[in-house]
């Protein structure tokens, strides 16, 4: 980039500095964009395929679930790094729909991408695309239902719908059962739920089948002594973030020791100080102690004679987790040990779970503290398990505080598509035309259900289209009898926020990429076309390379 100065050009960037302007820039990023939509398109739906996602030092993710496969993705492109975002945000939001708000998001470019080329302005094209992003809120409220938050029925199906598809086919039912008992615990009394009181704790061995729920918390360790108690009743638990050990000098200092008399003053020495930090401890009352930090041998062994249970190295997430569900703060130094920062439990006990010693904090002192066990036959297993089940709580748990839901399976998608339609004749101008692209983007759901079930794509969109013609607003694809049929009715149904968080996010995304013209970047960044080799690598299984 340069200017002119009497002849003279004036460098304003760096040297090796790119810069890429107008429909060029646009075509790059929509085509960057694109290729993200389309990598996770083909995972959409009860019948949509799962990636292998192996990263540089060989770890396998095996996974159905849009954001996660995006996030293990080394992606380099800005605009595609932008996408990337969308799922994040569909994640954090709602947790679930994230394959969904990506896909709306490729199409609504590739549709753009089409007026671009009939020479609409992009900022016509954005404006439409926000017209219409906005009155597809509007339908979307109109269309969805009332629940009650105690209808643990179709909790149960808001659970099943999002959970289809990824590996829990068999177990779903019980699994399901288990993510709405979870969510009616933690429920507040004015109804607002958070999520992160249930503990997934995940254990290879066993089936799907053995998972099961604890009122309470499991922690995946063993106590640190076996001269300690299994069981503690009336626990008064201390949460230590400081380790129980001589501690060490900061400096490397040398202590230089001559005689067998002076090692033995040094070791006596070292004991005494732990023996005071463990009176300390007991001094407080705890009888239960969980230290993120470690325990020395000789603290283990005064611990364990005075009749305290003691775990060492607990995450820091857990420890975050017991403060909750005990009530009691977090200690940061020895001397700050007191008996006004414990917590309670009515039981903790070391159980085996699967061969396995874990460590359960039941009868909290916090209620709302819940845990669910899940058990698979390999690591794979019960990864994909895991994130399927924080789908579902997520879901249940934004569900019980909406109470409004929509019916799945494409069918709000065909509904809005078809009322945009309306509503874009009702505008007319140039404007028309991008409302109504928006309208067609929003069939790429339904198709892409139909054709990852391997079934025809045309067919099935006359078939939901003349379905909704008629008014049946809750049409969709029932992907295993290959015909429009009521997901109502069926038990598909999904809460609102889903898709009102997905088609404003996939909008936003679409008008922020279509109004760049000008892409200025430093050396080595920025991206270009990715190419047709990069394109179908991304298509396809497997990682994807730095889109450079
Ligand atoms: N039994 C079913 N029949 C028809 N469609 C279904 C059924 N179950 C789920 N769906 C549809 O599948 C789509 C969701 O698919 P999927 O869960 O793979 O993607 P996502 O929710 O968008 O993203 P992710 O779950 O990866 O975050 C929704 O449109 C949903 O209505
Ligand atoms: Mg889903």
């Amino acid at each position: 980039m340069s200017a002119q100065l009497g002849g003279q050009p004036i460098l304003i960037l760096k040297e090796g500095s790119s810069r890429t302007r107008g429909r060029d820039a646009q075509g790059m990023n929509i085509a960057a964009a694109k290729a993200v939509a389309s990598a996770v398109r083909t995972t959409l739906g009860p019948k949509g395929m799962d990636k292998m996602l192996v990263d540089t030092i060989g770890d396998v993710v095996i996974t159905n679930d849009g954001v996660t496969i995006l996030k293990e993705m080394d992606i380099e492109h800005p605009a595609a790094k932008m996408m990337v975002e969308i799922a994040k945000t569909q994640d954090d939001e709602v947790g679930d729909g994230t394959t969904t708000a990506v896909v709306v998001g490729g199409e609504l470019l590739k549709k753009a991408e089409d007026l671009l080329e009939q020479d609409v302005h992009p900022t016509v094209i954005a404006q439409g695309y926000r017209q219409a992003a906005n009155k597809a809120q509007e339908i979307l409220r109109d269309i969805a239902f009332d629940i009650q938050p105690g209808d643990t029925a179709i909790l149960t199906k808001i659970a099943e719908t999002a959970m289809t598809g990824k590996g829990a086919e068999s177990s779903k039912e019980k699994l399901c059962e288990l993510i709405v008992k979870a969510i009616t615990m933690v429920t507040d009394e004015d109804g607002t739920v958070d999520t992160e009181n249930v503990k997934i704790e995940k254990k290879v061995g066993g089936s799907i089948d053995d998972s099961e729920i604890i009122e309470g918390m499991i922690i995946d360790k063993e106590r640190v002594h076996s001269g300690m108690p299994k069981l503690v009743k009336d626990a008064k638990v201390l949460l230590l973030n400081a380790a129980i050990e001589f501690k060490k000098t900061e400096v490397d200092a040398e202590i230089s020791i001559t005689s067998p008399d002076q090692l033995q003053m040094f070791l006596d020495e070292e004991e005494k100080m732990i023996k005071t930090i463990v009176n300390k401890v007991i001094a407080s009352g705890a009888n239960v102690v969980f230290c993120q930090k470690g325990i020395d041998d000789i603290a283990q062994h005064y611990l364990a004679k005075a009749g305290i249970f003691a775990v060492r190295r607990v995450k820091k997430s857990d420890m975050e987790k017991l403060a909750r569900a005990t009530g009691a703060a977090l200690v940061s130094s020895i001397d700050a040990i007191s008996t006004e920062e414990l917590g309670k439990a009515g039981r903790i006990e070391e159980r085996k779970v699967s061969g396995e010693e874990m460590i359960f904090v039941e009868e909290c002192y916090n209620p709302k503290a819940v845990s669910i066990i899940i058990k698979g036959g390999t690591d794979h297993v019960v990864d994909e398990l895991e994130r399927a089940i924080e789908d579902a709580l997520r879901v249940v748990g934004v569900v019980v505080e909406d109470k409004k839901v929509v019916a799945g399976g494409g069918a709000p998608e065909i509904e809005l598509s078809l009322r945009l339609r309306e509503y874009a004749s009702s505008v007319g101008g140039r404007a028309q035309l991008a409302i109504e692209a928006f309208a067609s983007a929003l069939e790429i759901i339904p198709r892409t259900l139909a054709e990852n079930a391997g079934l025809d794509p045309i067919d099935m969109l006359v078939d939901l289209r003349a379905a909704h013609e008629q008014g049946k607003k809750t049409f969709g694809l029932d992907v295993f009898a290959a015909k429009a049929a009521d997901m109502k009715a069926a038990g598909v149904v999904e809460p609102l926020r889903v898709k009102t968080q997905a088609i404003s996010s996939a909008a936003e995304v679409a008008v922020m990429i279509l109004r760049i013209d000008d892409v200025i970047a430093s050396s080595g960044k920025g991206g270009g076309m990715p190419s047709e080799e990069e394109m179908a690598a991304m298509g396809g299984m497997g990682g994807m390379p730095g889109m450079m």
